[in-house]
């Protein structure tokens, strides 16, 4: 692969900070249906997370571990190994709500069936000859990555500041969830796309790539929206509706659809670098003090931030 790049955006250093994954421990036993009290449209919003993570960072593990060949910067290599590791306890994490979400009668395997086809087949490794094809369709999905991160990292810093779901009394070890995996996004936000800039960096990808990614996110989000609320067993009539997103905005229980509209010109900018948004010092601090993460390192329980790293060494695709 050759570095094309010719756009030099500003990458603010003080940034970055190694990257390790860590050890998590969730106890999902008291988290009601509706963890926002009295919001199911806001809560089934944000559930969508647990639909789509699962499959997709487990996609981004599969296609970095792929890309680690062709990095010839140790330090942009380290931090992909160290994002390979936090990307599988991420992905993992959301997968253990499920169950949790079955308990309560809201079965989500008809829809993850249909995302797991999208990520492992769709956006899979296709029956292509090795060579150009390959290298140009390895390209493609890590400029995908890149722009899908830009919303993780967005995401992650708007949790990591949404006070409002404290005041409404959102559950703990739902908001602990969001704001460790927030924290995480906020902390590798410039991986993706310094390896993007890396191994590529044109400039019609990007925006190519970005529309391809935004327009599936926002069709997956509100059919996953949809499909909660019209399975959710306690709702006689639910129906997903943009007024009930908006008024969830407006209330801060989610983002609102200016800061949404206002990411777009951001991430299209020619001067744009993952860093100049959102606080390092901020994740971190969230990391430090978050229940799950002083639990899982304190038992070292699952042991699963280790094999995710190791999982992650060179040359592991
Ligand atoms: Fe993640
Ligand atoms: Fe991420």
């Amino acid at each position: 692969m050759s570095n094309t790049a010719s756009l030099r955006p500003r990458s603010v250093a003080s940034e970055h900070t190694p990257l390790k994954a860590r050890n998590v421990a969730f106890d999902w036993a008291d988290t009601p249906l509706h963890w926002i009290p009295g919001d199911p449209s806001s809560t089934h919003t944000i559930n969508v997370l647990h639909l789509l993570l699962p499959a997709g960072e487990r996609w981004f593990v599969h296609v970095y571990k792929q890309v680690l060949p062709y990095i010839r910067d140790p330090e942009l290599r380290a931090d992909v190994i160290g994002f390979i590791g936090q990307e599988a306890m991420h992905s993992q994490a959301h997968d253990d709500v499920l169950p949790h979400l079955k308990e309560q009668g809201l079965d989500p395997t008809p829809y993850t069936a249909q995302v797991d086809w999208l990520f492992e087949k769709l956006l899979g490794d296709r029956t292509l000859p090795p060579g150009r094809a390959r290298v140009w369709w390895l390209k493609e999905r890590v400029a995908m990555i890149a722009a899908i991160e830009h919303y993780t990292a967005f995401l992650g810093d708007w949790v990591l500041n949404a006070r409002a779901l404290d005041d409404r009394g959102a559950d703990p070890t739902m908001l602990d969830l969001l704001r460790w995996h927030g924290a995480e996004e906020v902390e590798h936000r410039s991986v993706a796309f310094d390896l993007f800039l890396h191994l590529d960096g044109d400039y019609r990808r990007r925006v190519r790539t970005w529309a391809t990614a935004f327009t599936a996110l926002v069709f997956l989000w509100q059919r996953g929206t949809r499909f909660f609320m019209a399975n959710d067993p306690t709702l006689s009539n639910g129906k997903a509706a943009l007024k009930d997103f908006v008024r969830g905005g407006r209330q801060g229980m989610l983002p609102t659809t200016g800061a949404i509209a206002r990411s777009i010109p951001q991430y299209l900018s020619r001067a744009y670098h993952p860093s100049q948004h959102g606080s390092t010092e901020q994740a971190l601090a969230y990391l430090d003090r978050s229940p799950a993460a002083t639990r899982g390192a304190s038992t070292g329980s699952t042991g699963a931030a280790a094999a995710a790293q190791s999982d992650a060494a060179p040359g592991g695709a």
